[in-house]
C-alpha cells in the first residue's frame, strides 16, 4: 500500500509586524479587545511589492532544506490561496519558475482556510495513485491585500505568510509502514457562502473585492464543524481522540481553537496555537503552526498529528497524519 510520507515542512512570514497597538493608533480599536475576543497580539504584512508567490517561495525553499531534497527531486506543487498574485496563471506555477522546477505540474487549489488540508487531500490522492511520487504542499496568502482596513470586525483578524510540506509516496513494505497521511475528510456547503466571501471577482465585478465576514455566525459553524470533522477523520484513521498527540488546528480565534479541544477532551498542551503571533493566515495557517512545532521539537517523529481548518465557502476539513 502506498503511503504519502512526510519528508519536511518549512515556513516564511513577511518581515513587518504589526501589532494591535499600532492598529489601536489607526482605527477605533484596543489591544484588549482583539486579544480578549480573538487571543491575537500581532500579524505580519507583506511588504509593497511582495507577493503571494514570493512568500510561498520562501517557505518551498525552507521546507527542501529541511527535507534535504531539491526543487529537481518534485513532481507536483499544489498550492493552496485565496490570495493569488494574478488571476491566472496559478500562482503554483510562479512558485515552479522560481525554485527552479522544470518538469511535473503545479497548479492553485482554492478552499480559502480550509484549502492546506484540501491541498494535502489531493496531493495524496495523486501521490497514491501513481501520477505524482514527491509532492509539495504550500499554504501561501496575503490577506492584507483584500481587507477592507475601515471594518475593524475583520481588519484586525488577518495577517500574511506562508507555510509548506513536502510529500513523497512510499511503498508500505518499506520501514515507515505505519507513518504518512492516514486519511482526509474534506466538506464543503455552499448555502453558507454570505456570510464569509470576498464581495467582487473577475467574472462577477472585474475588481479583487474585500473580505466580508459574518463572525458570529461563523464562530457557531467553526466549533461545531470542527470537533465533528476531528471525529470523522479519526473514525476513517481507525484511532479515538487519546491517540492524538498533537491537533494543529486552523488559527483563526483562540476560542474556537480552546472549544474544539474541549470538545474532543484533549489537554491544551496537545494543542499547537498560534494565533497570538501570526493571526488568521487563512491556507497558510496550519503549516505556519506546523513548522513552529517541528521547529520546537514538539511534533516528532511517529507522532499522531491531526489538522483541520473550515472558512469562506463554507469549506472544511480535517487530515491525520503519522508524522
Ligand atoms: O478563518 C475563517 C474562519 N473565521 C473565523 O473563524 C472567525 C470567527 N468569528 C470570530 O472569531 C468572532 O466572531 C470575531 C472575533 C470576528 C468577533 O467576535 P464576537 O465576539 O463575535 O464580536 P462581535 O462581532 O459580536 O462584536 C462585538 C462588539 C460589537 O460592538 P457592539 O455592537 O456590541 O457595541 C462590535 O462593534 O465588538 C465590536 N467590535 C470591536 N471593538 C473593538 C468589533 N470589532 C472590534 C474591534 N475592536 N476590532
Amino acid at each position: 500500500m502506498i503511503r504519502s510520507v512526510v519528508q519536511g515542512c518549512g515556513a516564511y512570514l513577511p518581515e513587518r509586524v504589526v501589532t494591535n497597538a499600532e492598529l489601536a493608533q489607526r482605527m477605533e480599536t484596543s489591544d484588549e479587545w482583539i486579544q480578549q475576543r480573538t487571543g491575537i497580539r500581532q500579524r505580519h504584512i507583506a511588504a509593497d511589492g511582495e507577493f503571494t508567490s514570493h512568500l510561498a517561495t520562501k517557505a518551498a525553499d525552507a521546507a527542501l532544506k529541511r527535507a534535504g531534497m531539491a526543487a529537481a527531486d518534485l513532481d507536483l506543487i499544489v498550492l493552496a490561496t485565496a490570495t493569488p498574485d494574478e488571476t491566472f496563471p496559478a500562482t503554483a506555477t510562479r512558485v515552479q519558475a522560481e525554485l527552479g522546477m522544470t518538469r511535473g505540474a503545479a497548479f492553485d487549489v482554492q478552499a480559502v482556510c480550509a484549502g492546506f488540508v484540501y491541498g494535502v487531500s489531493v496531493a495524496d490522492s495523486l501521490l497514491k495513485n501513481g501520477i505524482a511520487g514527491t509532492a509539495l504542499v504550500i499554504g501561501a496568502e496575503t490577506f492584507s491585500r483584500i481587507l477592507d482596513w475601515e471594518d475593524r470586525g475583520t481588519c484586525v483578524l488577518f495577517g500574511d505568510g506562508a507555510g509548506a510540506m513536502i510529500l513523497k509516496a512510499e511503498d508500505g513494505q518499506g520501514t515507515s509502514a505505519d507513518r504518512g497521511i492516514l486519511a482526509n475528510v474534506i466538506h464543503s456547503d455552499g448555502r453558507q457562502h454570505d456570510i464569509l466571501y470576498v464581495d467582487g471577482g473577475p467574472s462577477s465585478t472585474q475588481s479583487t473585492g474585500l473580505l466580508r465576514m459574518e463572525g458570529k455566525e461563523v464562530f457557531k459553524h467553526a466549533v461545531v464543524n470542527m470537533a465533528q470533522v476531528v471525529g470523522e477523520v479519526l473514525g476513517k484513521a481507525g484511532l479515538a481522540a487519546g491517540d492524538i498527540d498533537w491537533l494543529v488546528p486552523h488559527q483563526a480565534n483562540k476560542r474556537i481553537i480552546d472549544g474544539t479541544g474541549r470538545k474532543l477532551g484533549l489537554p491544551a498542551e496537545r494543542v499547537v496555537v498560534t494565533v497570538d503571533r501570526h493571526a488568521n493566515t487563512s491556507a497558510a495557517s496550519i503549516p505556519l503552526a506546523l513548522d513552529v512545532a517541528v521547529g520546537d521539537g514538539r511534533i516528532k517523529r511517529g507522532d499522531v498529528v491531526v489538522v483541520e481548518g473550515i472558512g469562506g465557502g463554507l469549506a472544511w476539513g480535517a487530515s491525520a497524519i503519522r508524522w
